[in-house]
């Protein structure tokens, strides 16, 4: 079969940038460690609730300016809903849902997670500066879903 020579290079430079691509995703995993976000774990939802640490939601230090906040997103509000912390703390929000899926954005951070019912989202953020940071619900989860919002309060 005689193919034309610069359908030979362009098959070459699709195959090229096609092993490029493979490359860039092997070396992105077994290199750098990247994954897709997955689940801390699991609970059903029916027992959230009752299940620790969200038994007890609430804002907890962990250690020398760290923070865990147990967090439930639940209709129509967030368990806690005012984090205060001191400037610089690290704080990793745990967060499930007992009821339908929600969602949280903290403004001016990079936290913007799904909250799946029964499934835990963990995510850590550093606050340096003092401040106020609104977080909200981003997930349509009925008829109060504007209601729910809340604020980390940066001191
Ligand atoms: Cu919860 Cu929208």
């Amino acid at each position: 079969m005689k193919i034309d020579r610069y359908e030979k290079i362009f098959m070459l430079l699709g195959v090229g940038i096609l092993a490029m691509g493979l490359i860039a995703i092997a070396i992105s995993v077994l290199h750098y460690g990247l994954h897709v976000p997955s689940p801390d774990g699991r609970i059903a939802p029916g027992d959230v609730r009752a299940t620790s640490p969200w038994d007890e939601p609430g804002v907890y230090e962990t250690g020398d300016g760290e923070y865990e906040v147990i967090m439930l997103a639940e209709t129509w509000r967030f368990v806690p809903d005012e984090v205060r912390v001191p400037a610089g703390s690290e704080v990793t929000f745990r967060m499930t849902s007992p009821d339908v899926v929600h969602g949280v954005l903290i403004e001016k951070t990079a936290v913007n997670v799904m909250i799946i019912p029964g499934q835990i989202a963990t995510v850590t953020h550093t606050f340096d500066e003092p401040g106020e940071h609104l977080f909200v619900c981003h997930e349509y989860c009925g008829t109060g879903h504007h209601l729910m919002s809340g604020r980390v309060v940066v001191e």
